[in-house]
């Protein structure tokens, strides 16, 4: 079927349906490229005829398999090793060095996101200027998160071979410290790069962000690069917000120069390095000068040695049950007043308050209740050795709840304090072994420390732990969060698979 006979207006609803699928806008000067999109993809999957194409993907009938095919069509994959130079002299001349500052005496990690990564010349290059900069690269904890929509350019990422097209602008020096010749046109990057990256599938457009889940949170820096451009309006400025919740305090989010225009917006303040614009969060009662010399200083501020935990986390609060394991007959909330009135709002708190369901005729410890939430104060206000030693007593009062610990092991965590956390989280498991979320804590933290059989196997308990659910079942309070999806979001975690 040729364009001609896509009727206009099937074109225009297959657009809008697009954005709110993808985030991708094609407004009426790139319809052609939706069209030859849409029927390359046809054609791959053996439809003849376009249209029926077209209803059948807004009918939402699409396997997972035929969205991805649809979705590789539709992505543009253009990139390069550190493409824009100026940028990468920026991160290397004075945001990590400032991030590093920051970090004197405290736990040496670093956390860092690609979004939008496509086969990987981004966050492999964020890889090679961290191993560049920092003095003892072995002494730190790296988390160099890649995720993207598209299956196709995740694989690629993950095999990590290019070819010249990829080098374009890579100094010979780096190319040779960087990676092997494989054959004649194809080199393979350093297995040291390639394993301090994580990939992973994540639609920005979703709402899964930021989440423990897939560990979204906390980020020093976000790039999102030349992906917000194909954006509409709206899933631009929601995207933009979550990436601000995903940032840790002074966290740095960088677009591309011509996407600089979507950051400007509260809670991100501009700062320029030699012509370079990148954005940074700011902490509470802090505002940041919006130069380079008068930035440099930051790294000094108290606020940023010890920033607060930045963990907004509603789900934790309103955990479904699936979630922690328990599937209890009748449930009672933990430290829910009988008489409390459900139709005024609680207070908001920033940390991990997970109510574990208990059944009704097990007490509900209410002072161990108030010893978590003088926890939970603590932490929120960056006061984590004060929150543990409270966790620690609510943990006392209340030694069946493994609720408690999960959250010793959060403020651990923060603490950099690996592991005493996973000594705790295993005791939670001790206690509930069918608590979703503490295996996937545990699969996230060996996974950091390199530990590849044991995270490998507690994302596998947790794809076990799922096993049982239905995969389309939203998550309640998860944001959207399917069970599909988190076993997806598991599944690309577990190191080597
Ligand atoms: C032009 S590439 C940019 C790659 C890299 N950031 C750079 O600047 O070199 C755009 C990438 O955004 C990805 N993308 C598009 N829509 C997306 C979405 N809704 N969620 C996640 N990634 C998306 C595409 O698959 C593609 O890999």
């Amino acid at each position: 079927m040729t364009r001609a006979e896509i009727p206009d207006q099937l074109i225009s609803s297959f657009s809008e349906f697009i954005s709110s699928l993808l985030g991708l806008h094609f407004p009426h000067k790139r319809r052609q490229e939706l069209v030859r999109g849409v029927t390359s993809a046809a054609q791959d999957l053996g439809f003849n005829d376009v249209s029926s194409f077209i209803h059948l993907v807004m009918s939402e009938k699409l396997s997972h398999e035929q969205l991805n095919f649809l979705t590789h069509h539709l992505t543009i994959g253009e990139t390069y090793f550190f493409r824009d130079k100026k940028l990468f002299q920026a991160l290397e001349n004075h945001i990590i060095p400032q991030i590093v500052m920051s970090r004197r005496g405290r736990i040496r990690h670093l956390r860092v996101w690609s979004a939008g990564c496509c086969t990987g010349e981004e966050p492999y290059s964020l890889a090679m200027a961290l191993d560049r900069v920092l003095p003892t690269p072995k002494d730190w904890r790296i988390n160099i998160l890649a995720t993207d929509i598209n299956e196709r350019f995740l694989q690629k990422a993950r095999q990590g071979i290019y070819s010249d097209w990829s080098f374009r602008v890579l100094p010979d020096h780096l190319k040779q410290k960087y990676f092997r010749q494989d054959n004649d046109c194809l080199f393979a990057i350093s297995p040291d790069i390639r394993k301090m990256v994580t990939f992973s599938r994540l639609n920005l457009i979703d709402q899964t962000y930021p989440s423990p889940l897939n560990d979204t949170e906390r980020m020093d820096v976000i790039l999102c690069r030349n992906v917000l451009m194909y954006f509409a309006e709206e899933p631009r400025a929601q995207v933009i917000t979550r990436f601000c919740r995903s940032l840790a305090p002074g966290g740095w989010l960088v677009l591309s120069p011509s996407e600089g225009d979507f950051a400007r917006q509260s809670g991100l303040v501009p700062v320029n390095f030699s012509g370079v614009t990148v954005f940074r969060k700011t902490v509470p009662d802090q505002t940041y000068p919006a130069s380079s010399s008068a930035a440099a200083k930051l790294s000094d501020h108290p606020r940023l040695q010890a920033p607060p935990l930045d963990v907004t986390k509603d789900y934790y609060r309103e955990m479904p049950d699936q979630l922690k394991g328990r599937r209890p007959q009748t449930v009672r909330r933990l430290g829910e007043d009988a008489d409390r009135d459900a139709s005024k709002p609680r207070k908001p708190v920033g940390l991990p308050d997970i109510q574990v369901a208990l059944p009704v005729d097990q007490p509900v410890c209410q002072s161990a209740h108030s010893l978590a939430g003088q926890a939970r104060e603590c932490a929120d206000a960056g006061r984590l050795t004060e929150a543990a030693d409270w966790c620690r007593q609510a943990i006392q009062a209340e030694k069946m709840n493994p609720a408690h610990y999960y959250l010793l092991s959060s403020i651990l965590q923060e603490q950099g304090l690996l592991d005493e956390s996973i000594k705790v989280l295993k005791q939670a498991i001790y206690l509930d072994p069918g608590f979703v979320l503490a295996h996937v804590a545990m699969g996230h933290i060996t996974r950091g420390l390199g530990r590849l059989e044991d995270s490998r196997r507690h994302f596998q308990s947790v794809l076990a732990l799922l096993k049982s659910m239905n995969k389309e079942d939203v998550l309640p309070y998860s944001d959207g969060l399917t069970v599909g999806h988190l076993v997806d979001l598991v599944r690309s975690m577990i190191p080597g698979e």
